[in-house]
This record gives C-alpha cells, structure tokens and sequence, in this order.
C-alpha cells in the first residue's frame, strides 16, 4: 500500500471566499478568548463578512491590540471588553457593552479556555476547578448573559470544544471533563432554546497549527510527525474552524442545531494517533 501521491485535494488551503462578501451586514458577534488564536480568527471570518464585534478576553493589552486589527483588516467596528469568563459579573458587562455599542447582539462564540497537561494523579483539587471554571462554568456564565439577546434575534451560539473528550487523552484529563460538559450545555441549549429561534452548535478543533492548545499539546517540531498520522495529511489552519463558524452562522447552517462538527481531518477515524500509515 502507498501513501497518497499530489496532486491531494485534502491539503488544498482553506478558502475564505466560499461565502459572499456581506452576509453578515448588519449582524453583531460577541466572542470569549477573542484575543488570540482560533477565536480570534472565528471573529475576523464574520466580521470581513459584515458582522461588527465584541471580544472578551483577561489579558488587556492584548485584547486592545487585537480589537485594533480586528477594525483595521476588516474595515468593521470590534470592541475590546476585558474581564474573565469565570466572573459572571464581568461577562455581564462585556456584553452589555457590545449591545449597547452596536445595538444588538446575534451571534455568541463560547471560546475561552484553559488547558495544562498534567497526569490525572497530579492535578490538585484546584487545578481541576480551573479549568472547569474557566471551560464550563465560563461557557454558562456567557449562555446566561446573552440569551435574552439572542432569542430577540433569534441568534446562535458556537461552542469551541476539543475531540480529547470523546477518546480520552492521558493528561487531559480537566479539558475532557469540561469539554464533555460544555458538549452536554451546548445541547441543552439546542433543545430549550431551539422552539425560540436560537440555534447552539459545538466545533470540535483537532490539531491546529500556530495555537497555544498546539504549542502545549504538541513537543517542539511535532507537528510534521503528526500531520503524517492524519488522513489529510497536514495539521488543521485556524481558517479551517474559522470557515465552519461563518457555515454555521449563516442561513446555510440554518437547519443545525444540537451538532457537534469534528474538524480534524480525519484524526479521530484513524486507528491510533501513534501509528503511522503502513508505507509512509
Ligand atoms: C499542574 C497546574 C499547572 C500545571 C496550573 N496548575 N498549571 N497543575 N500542572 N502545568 C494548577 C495550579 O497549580 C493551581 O492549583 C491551579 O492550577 C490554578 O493555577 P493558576 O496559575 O493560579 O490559575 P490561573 O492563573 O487562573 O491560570 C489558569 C490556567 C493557565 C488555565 C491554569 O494555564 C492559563 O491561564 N492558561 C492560559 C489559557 C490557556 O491555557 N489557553 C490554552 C487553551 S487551549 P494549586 O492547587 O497548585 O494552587 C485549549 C485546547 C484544548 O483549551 C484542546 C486541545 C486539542
């Protein structure tokens, strides 16, 4: 058996211009974690769609940068709220905010978190509350906030989750609990909420190249040796998660809701992350 020869349509580049231009007009998304890294990109995806924003993140310096080039590349209007999501009153006030700028508030990405590798007989009491605090309850601090605005808009939620929960990963063992929680919220909202217009969905990001989650998860220069486990052959782009929150969010993804989406290029069907394919 040989390995896949080029030309290879999987490792073909995201393409942001699948959707056209001004989708989103008029539309407004509040992101948690907008600061950096996938969310980051989630929230530039609409936003060169047409939506205006509102980020949330605990580092001040770098939300307020990231707000700037947010505004500066898409030519739309994004706000900086800081706070942590593990203080409801702060999520509170951030989105009160992003409302009271724009005016109303449709689309909520749930995509703060936190993450250490550690062995299960390591982490103490208050590690494991950490993470959970800053995955779970974070992610309900958000839900409860915005959902009046949402059902006023009939808006839609896009919960940023993992695929560590649904194998188990050693020293994963916090992410994966509060990750299966916030699957399990995230259906709850779908159920409840659905007969109110409001849609909630989970993306579940496998490997993404250039991310804190890669950077902790990853030994340094693992990344070519992993890609070659995936049957796509290359470690995920930020654009590939940012391409499904635009599908998602749009009339297209109108009809889902409830769903987990595992973007990962195949990683979860393969036999094991530690063998490689039989001629590569
Ligand atoms: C064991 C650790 C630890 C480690 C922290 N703790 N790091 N335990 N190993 N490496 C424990 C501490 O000892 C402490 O418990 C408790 O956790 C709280 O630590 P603090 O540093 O006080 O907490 P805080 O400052 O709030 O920091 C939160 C954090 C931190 C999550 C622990 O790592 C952080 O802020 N990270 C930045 C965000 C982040 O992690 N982003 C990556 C997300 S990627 P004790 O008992 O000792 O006091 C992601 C992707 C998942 O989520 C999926 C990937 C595929």
């Amino acid at each position: 058996m040989s390995g896949p020869s080029e030309p290879y349509i999987g490792r073909a580049v995201p393409s942001t211009t699948t959707f056209k231009d001004n989708i989103f007009a008029g539309k407004v998304i509040f992101a948690t974690g907008g600061g950096s890294g996938i969310v980051y990109k989630m929230v530039e995806a609409v936003m060169r769609h047409g939506a205006s924003a509102g980020i949330m993140g605990r580092k001040v310096d770098r939300l307020t940068s990231a707000a700037q080039s947010l505004s500066d590349t898409t030519r739309q209007k994004c706000i900086p709220t800081p706070g942590d999501v593990r203080n409801y009153e702060d999520v509170v006030k951030a989105i009160e905010a992003t409302v009271k700028q724009f005016g109303r508030l449709d689309f909520v990405i749930c995509g703060a978190a936190g993450n250490f590798l550690a062995p299960i007989e390591n982490i103490s009491p208050k590690g494991f509350k950490t993470v959970i605090d800053i995955d779970l309850l974070g992610t309900y601090h958000t839900v409860k906030a915005s959902l009046d605005h949402l059902k006023k808009s009939h808006g839609a939620y896009l919960h940023v989750s993992a695929t560590l929960q649904y194998t188990g990963i050693p020293w994963q063992a916090a992410p994966s609990s509060a990750k299966a929680g916030v699957d399990a919220l995230s259906q709850s909202i779908a159920v409840e909420m659905g007969p109110f217009g409001v849609r909630s969905n989970v993306v579940a990001p496998g490997m993404i190249a250039g991310t804190e989650g890669a950077d902790r998860l990853t030994p340094k220069g693992g990344e070519d040796i992993i890609a070659t486990r995936i049957p796509l052959q290359r470690v995920g782009e930020k654009d590939d998660i940012a391409n499904m929150a635009v599908y998602l969010f749009s009339d297209a993804g109108a009809y889902c809701t409830g769903t987990k989406f595992v973007v990962d290029g195949g990683s979860m069907h393969f036999p094991g992350p530690w063998l490689p394919y039989p001629d590569s």
